[in-house]
Parts: C-alpha cells; sequence; structure tokens
C-alpha cells in the first residue's frame, strides 16, 4: 500500500475548466502548453522543477531567514548540509540549476572543448555550448530503448567514454553524470559505473561533475536494484554516489524540495576559487549566490528530508501507481518507470505522425485539452536544431513526459490522469499533428508557437 508519509496541513485549490474552455484557451496561446497560464491548468505535470510542497519545517526554517548580505547564517546551514549529504566541503548557491551550470561552464569550458556524459539535460547543453563547448552523449544503448527493463539505463556507456576522451588530449573540459538521466526517462545510474566513470576520468586527468538534480531518488533506486547495496542506508549511498566526483551542480528545486534555488559544491579549495569571481559576477555573494537567507534555510532542511527512505519509497511507488495504471490502459511508457516521472513513448503512440510534426509534442495538446492537464514533450521539438547544420535533430526517444510534483497529488488525482490518458488512446488515430507558427531561436520548446494540422 501506498501510505504518504504525511498529512495535509495547507490546501491550495484548483479549478476545472470545461473542454470547450481548454480548446479555445491552447488555440489562444499558441498551441504550447508552456505558455498557458496556471489557473488554467487543471493537474499540473510539466514538471517536479520547484513545484514540489514544502513540509512544515521547512516553512519554520522560512522564518529564521537570515537575510544579510554576507556571511548569512541559513548559508552556513547549507553549505553544513551539502557537506555532510554530499560530502563536498566548498558550496557556492547559486539561484537555480542552470546558474550553477552558467558559472561552472564559464570557468571550468574552453571552446571547442568536449563535455561527455549521459544525456545532458536541455539548460546544462545550451551553457556548454554557449560557451562553445560540444557535449557527446555516451549512454548505454539500453536507454534508447523504451521497453528495456534493464536497471540503470542511465548509466554510461565505458567504451563509448573512452572513445570520446582518448583521442582529445587536453580538450575534455570535464566528464558529467546526470543522476538520474531526466532526458532518458528519469533512469538511474548505478554506482558500479559512478565508479568506473571516475577511474576512466581520473586515468585521463579530467575532472568529474555529477548533474544531482535527482541523486536521492538515483540513491533510492541503487538501493533496490544494486547488489551489495540492501542494507546501507540512502545516506551511505549519497555520500559514496559523490566520493568519486570533483563537485557537482544541483537544481534543488528537485530532490531538496524547495520551490527555488542551487549550488556548486566541489571538493578542492582552488576550483572553488576559481569559480568564486564567475558566481560574484552572474549571481551574487559567494554566501547567497541568487538566493534568499530563508531559501538557503528551506534548502538545507530539504536535503534531509529528500534523502529520507521513506519519504522516497513512498515517491517512487507514487510514480510506478501512474505507470502501472497508464500501462493497463494499454499507453505505451518507458519502463523501468523513471523516479520522478512516468515518459509516455509518442513515436508508438502516434506512428502515423511525421517527427517533423512533434508526434510527442501533438499528444502534449491533446492531455491539455482532454483533462487540462499540463505536460511536456521530450523530443525532436526539445532536442531543437543542431548548432552547425541548423537541422533538426531527430532524437532516438520521442517522449511524454508527466513530471509528478513532490508530495502535491493525491492518488486521486492520478486516477484522473489515468482516465484521460486512456480517452486520449482510444481517439489516437484522428490526431494530426502540428507546424511552427513561430520557432524560438534557442530553447524553442519554451517559447515556440504552433499551428494544429487538421
Ligand atoms: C537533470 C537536470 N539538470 C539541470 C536542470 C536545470 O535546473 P534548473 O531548472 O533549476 O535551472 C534540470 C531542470 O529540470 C534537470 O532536470
Amino acid at each position: 500500500m501506498m501510505l504518504p508519509p504525511f498529512k495535509i496541513k495547507s490546501v491550495e485549490p484548483i479549478s476545472t475548466t470545461t473542454r470547450e474552455y481548454r480548446i479555445k484557451k491552447i488555440k489562444e496561446i499558441g498551441y504550447n502548453p508552456f505558455l498557458l497560464p496556471a489557473q488554467d491548468v487543471v493537474i499540473d505535470l510539466l514538471t517536479d522543477s520547484g513545484t514540489g510542497a514544502m513540509s512544515d519545517r521547512q516553512w519554520a526554517g522560512i522564518m529564521l531567514g537570515d537575510e544579510s548580505y554576507a556571511g548569512s547564517v541559513n548559508f552556513q546551514h547549507m553549505a553544513a548540509a551539502v557537506k555532510d549529504i554530499m560530502g563536498f566541503p566548498y558550496t557556492l548557491p547559486t539561484h537555480q540549476g542552470r546558474g550553477a551550470e552558467k558559472v561552472l561552464d564559464r570557468a571550468v569550458v574552453k571552446k571547442g572543448q568536449i563535455i561527455p556524459g549521459n544525456m545532458h539535460f536541455d539548460t546544462t547543453k545550451a551553457h556548454i555550448e554557449d560557451v562553445g563547448g560540444r557535449v557527446v552523449d555516451c549512454t548505454i544503448d539500453a536507454i534508447y530503448n523504451p521497453y528495456s527493463t534493464y536497471p540503470f539505463k542511465g548509466n554510461l556507456y565505458l567504451k563509448k567514454l573512452e572513445a570520446a576522451i582518448k583521442p582529445n588530449p587536453g580538450n575534455v573540459a570535464y566528464v558529467l553524470i546526470t543522476v538520474t538521466c531526466n532526458s532518458g526517462g528519469g533512469q538511474p545510474v548505478s554506482l558500479k559505473n559512478i565508479k568506473e566513470v571516475s577511474l576512466i576520468a581520473r586515468k585521463y586527468k579530467c575532472k568529474l561533475f555529477v548533474d544531482a538534480a535527482r541523486f536521492a531518488e538515483n540513491a533510492y533506486f541503487i538501493k533496490q536494484r544494486e547488489p551489495g547495496y540492501q542494507n546501507k542506508s540512502i545516506r551511505q549511498i549519497v555520500r559514496e554516489m559523490f566520493s568519486y566526483a570533483d563537485g557537482c551542480t544541483m537544481s534543488a528545486k528537485k530532490d531538496a524540495i524547495v520551490n527555488m534555488g542551487g549550488f556548486i559544491g566541489v571538493r578542492d579549495n582552488a576550483l572553488y576559487r576559481k569559480l568564486i569571481p564567475l558566481g560574484v559576477l552572474l549571481e551574487g555573494f559567494p554566501t547567497y549566490g541568487g538566493m534568499n537567507g530563508r531559501d538557503m534555510e528551506a534548502l538545507a532542511i530539504g536535503l534531509y528530508e529528500g534523502t529520507e527512505e521513506e519519504y522516497l519509497h513512498y515517491r517512487t511507488q507514487q510514480v510506478a501507481y501512474l505507470g502501472n495504471g497508464l500501462k493497463k490502459t494499454g499507453v505505451p511508457v518507458v519502463t523501468p518507470f523513471g523516479g520522478h516521472a512516468i515518459y509516455i513513448d509518442a513515436k508508438k503512440f502516434l506512428p502515423h505522425i511525421k517527427r517533423e510534426n512533434f508526434p510527442g509534442h501533438t499528444l502534449t495538446i491533446e492531455f491539455y485539452i482532454e483533462g487540462g492537464i499540463r505536460t511536456v514533450e521530450i523530443g525532436a521539438l526539445l532536442a531543437g536544431r543542431d548548432p552547425d547544420t541548423k537541422e533538426n535533430i531527430f532524437p532516438e526517444l520521442e517522449l511524454v513526459r508527466l513530471a509528478i510534483p513532490r508530495r502535491v497529488y493525491m492518488k486521486e488525482h492520478l486516477d484522473y490522469v489515468i482516465e484521460c490518458a486512456k480517452n486520449i488512446w482510444q481517439r489516437r488515430k484522428k490526431l494530426k499533428g502540428v507546424t511552427f507558427n513561430f520557432e524560438s531561436p534557442i530553447m524553442r520548446h519554451f517559447q515556440s508557437t504552433f499551428k494544429r494540422l487538421v
């Protein structure tokens, strides 16, 4: 049984809308769910980022905000939590994950350098490319098969990684492991793989960073699935995961369960010193870096709450409940289920729609029309265009992500989503796809508008 390890102290109303209203509304805003006013959304599964519900302890922490420009007490608490949980002695706060990416990449990436990893997240890739770097995807092949049941589909393929690094001596800015691998379905990376990647990085004198947004969910999957870890605590597993890395970038909006915030954690004082001037320039003084004191307090508390085993058990069970419910109705979903979201295989859901007419994005429009449910495409639209040839990139996977905000929705909400998905599945053959009305030049999925083919 999926017993939530919390009870509700405060509620937020959601308003229901009619189908006619939703058809009119989505047309009005150009068929891009990112452009919908939130009050017109019934169930918001756009993202699990910054959308979680804070606990009473976190709200209490907010009242202890010390808004000193320099040396805030809350910064000290946050840095102590990062050191205690992740093992990094130096913490540089940033306003969110992409702030951390921006500071890190400007400090360490030189034009023409490569950054191998396991399916870099879109902002991660965009920041690397912004400073002239290039990402190299070294994820194992199982990730491209939505139905492979391999337990660690986020793993890096060591041969690919070595093949990327070897011919580029001195030209690898760093190696990046994203836990869990969001773009590939929220799939975990095993500790064995993290260790092996670190050995390769060390062999070629490359730094190893972790994109840590969902590190706690990754640790939970290690405990569940990786031989030898069943008797370890989540915090022991987390410490081991980070022990192989030189540092991490963190979007605290995920596993630290805050609405805004992030940081860079590093092991080495020289690297920390190198990051500070850019941190000051781009984010803020090193003891606030774009965050309020009160938010740093909530983040410190959230790092502990997000790594509680009981909570992680409930969280992953809730995601699996949605996955199993969709599967039962016939909807093709990526397996194993991810840690923060269920991903629908849009290529299989809408095989008659061409990639350039964005089957995944088409499905997000239908979710909105059917039930006011906001979801997001992770496929050709998000992949954008090749920075050199300007051609559309058609990634192997064309997915629609149903991300579950932390501690927000109940079982009944998920039952409603399953019911709506079933209705779309039944009328799928009538759907036709979209074309651009306006194509935004950078990270086009956020701002582009579309025409719906009829
Ligand atoms: C894996 C991963 N890395 C980085 C980021 C960027 O973080 P933020 O949205 O806080 O800038 C995200 C956001 O969704 C993410 O999923």
